[in-house]
């Protein structure tokens, strides 16, 4: 179980210090929209420098399940929203495929701001570190507070590690229902992305229906929960 104060979203209020660097901790947040405007003005970490804007989470305002992935890849950071790049296409088949509406489940992210180092003209994708992630958990909170999911995928190490508040191993956790917070369970698996760098078709077919698993997993053990 996670303890209260390694929960995302439980800091003090705000300092005067806090507030002049543009800090949005202990900030009252009255909805996800005034959210999403918040998060394109966050300087908490140097990330906003080079990326296009910050990409919030997206779905309905209450959903039982909410997806978290890593940060916004290439597309995301030009469009705005999570998931539409090719990690995105993957996930969306993974979700069909597991009998999952993406409109009912709400997809964000733990790192709002896209990092990549410039390779000539394009932008290749760079993990975040422990603290641009530490910086960003504040928004993830404030996200799991308004959606209220009784369960939260985390696609990949960055989203567990965020979510749960220390660095994990996907595999021990994989698959399982662990215990978060009071109403919800996290649920671990990895990053679709992980599916594209996977250079064999038969390996990348079968890590594929262990995705599929995992997520087909999650949901029959949520509806069980509601019996
Ligand atoms: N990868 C992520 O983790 N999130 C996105 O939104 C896109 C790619």
């Amino acid at each position: 179980m996670v303890t209260r104060d390694q929960r995302p979203g439980t800091h003090p209020p705000r300092t005067t210090d806090e507030r002049e660097r543009g800090d949005e901790i202990g900030r009252h947040l009255n909805s996800l929209s005034e959210l999403r405007e918040a998060v394109n003005a966050c300087k908490r970490c140097l990330l906003y420098r080079d990326a296009t804007q910050g990409v919030p989470g997206e779905g309905p305002d209450k959903a039982e399940l909410m997806l978290v992935g890593e940060q916004p890849g290439d597309s995301e950071d030009l469009e705005g929203h999570p998931f539409v790049g090719p990690a995105g296409a993957i996930l969306d088949r993974a979700l069909r495929d597991a009998g999952i509406e993406r409109k009912e489940v709400f997809v964000s992210n733990a790192v709002k701001h896209f990092k990549f180092e410039p390779r000539g003209k394009r932008r290749l994708h760079s993990k975040p570190n422990a603290s641009e992630i530490e910086a960003c958990r504040w928004w993830l909170g404030e996200e799991l507070k308004f959606v209220q999911p009784r369960l939260v995928i985390a696609l990949g190490g960055t989203a567990a590690r965020s979510l749960l508040g220390h660095p994990v191993t996907v595999s021990s956790l994989r698959g399982l229902p662990t215990p978060f917070t009071e109403g919800a369970h996290v649920w671990v698996t990895i990053h679709p992305s992980y599916l594209l760098r996977i250079p064999e078709q038969a390996q990348q077919r079968a890590e594929y229906s262990k995705f599929v698993r995992d997520l087909e997993g999650a949901t029959a053990w949520l509806n069980r929960k509601a019996k």
